[in-house]
């Protein structure tokens, strides 16, 4: 059986990933008869200390052609040289998990088919909402639907921005700092405050919700840095709040995807979700509305969507045995 892993980037999502699959070992090995082994962590920086500090490479070549690798999880954030390393790791037979939503947004359509080639699997679940299952859901739960709407608050950054400026006056370099110090915001958090990441990740799960590539340089998208105090007080004296909505809906001329502020009112299913959670109303024609929500950013939340990938790789992986042994 194949369980070894390489963690590429080990910043806030890839020592998440490390934190979910160490100290939920026994829950994982219990539920599903193995679990994940960290063969090794690619980064260029030192972690002296740190209980995995032996398994630190430098050099993805180690990786790559490694064959007891079977999955290669890419938290390194960046276009490059992410994409390249999870072109080299498909093409090598391992599967590639990610919560790189600049990377799926780009190459997600030659990635997977470079592994579909590959017979392996391209897993990106925390690239979209964080922690909330949302990718697996569109994929098995709702696949019999047909989607006219998914429409959502899917970057934790901007969410704790409004926040705390709405309901603690905290002022909004404050706020961009904390959500910084809490490893919420991208490196450059312009793609946070400008919309930039919320558009990739609507693209994303337009695209799958719709199955028609979506490609986010269409999308058009406005941030929340023109939203002054005036306009956030003037909300709440009308018992309104400013959440950043990304949203793609059927229409009759085709399919429509923004990505802007809006205010809500207690009615929106929106307006309770706050600080860094995210949340995504799904319409399906069948359905009705289903909505999902949870921590949008974070080393822990992030951390879970990315093992939950690792976990059905390995299992993909491991099918003829895990058939023969009835696990998972
Ligand atoms: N910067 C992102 C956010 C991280 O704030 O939502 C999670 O994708």
């Amino acid at each position: 059986m194949k369980t070894q892993i390489a963690i590429c980037g080990y910043g806030t999502v890839g020592q998440g990933v490390r934190r979910v699959l160490t100290e939920n070992r026994k829950e994982i090995e219990e539920r599903c008869g193995f679990s994940p082994e960290i063969a090794y962590i690619l980064d260029l920086r030192d972690f002296r200390g740190d209980p995995f500090e032996d398994r630190l490479v430098r050099d993805f070549t180690e990786i790559e052609n490694d064959p007891d690798v079977a999955v290669v999880v890419e938290t390194m954030g960046g276009l490059h040289p992410a994409f390249e390393f999870t072109a080299r790791a498909l093409r090598a037979g391992k599967s590639v998990v990610t919560s790189n939503k600049a990377v799926v947004a780009e190459y997600g359509r030659e990635l997977l088919s470079i592994a579909e080639e590959s017979g392996v699997l391209y897993l990106f679940e925390a690239s979209c909402g964080g922690g909330i299952p949302i990718i697996r859901p569109l994929r098995t739960s709702l696949c019999t639907e047909r989607i006219d709407s998914i429409s959502g608050i899917l970057n934790g950054t901007t969410n704790y921005i409004l926040t705390r400026m709405a309901e603690e006056m905290v002022p909004y370099e404050q706020a961009l700092a904390e959500a910084q110090a809490k490893g919420y915001a991208e490196k450059d958090p312009t793609a946070d405050v400008e919309g930039y990441d919320a558009c990739r990740k609507i693209a994303i799960l337009g695209s799958i919700a719709f199955g028609t590539y979506i490609d986010y340089r269409t999308v058009p998208t406005e941030g929340i840095t023109k939203i002054t105090v005036e306009d956030i007080w003037d909300a709440v004296r009308k018992g309104e709040k400013y959440r950043l909505i990304a949203e793609a809906k059927q229409t009759p001329e085709g399919i429509s995807v923004s990505v802007a502020p809006r205010r809500v009112s207690e009615s929106s299913p929106f307006y309770s979700v706050n600080g860094v959670f995210n949340a995504i109303l799904v319409h399906g024609n069948m359905v009705g509305d289903v909505f999902f929500a949870g921590q949008g950013a974070g080393m822990d939340a992030t951390g879970s969507a990315v093992s939950s990938d690792v976990l059905e790789a390995l299992a993909y992986a491991n099918r003829n045995e895990i058939r023969s042994e009835k696990k998972c």
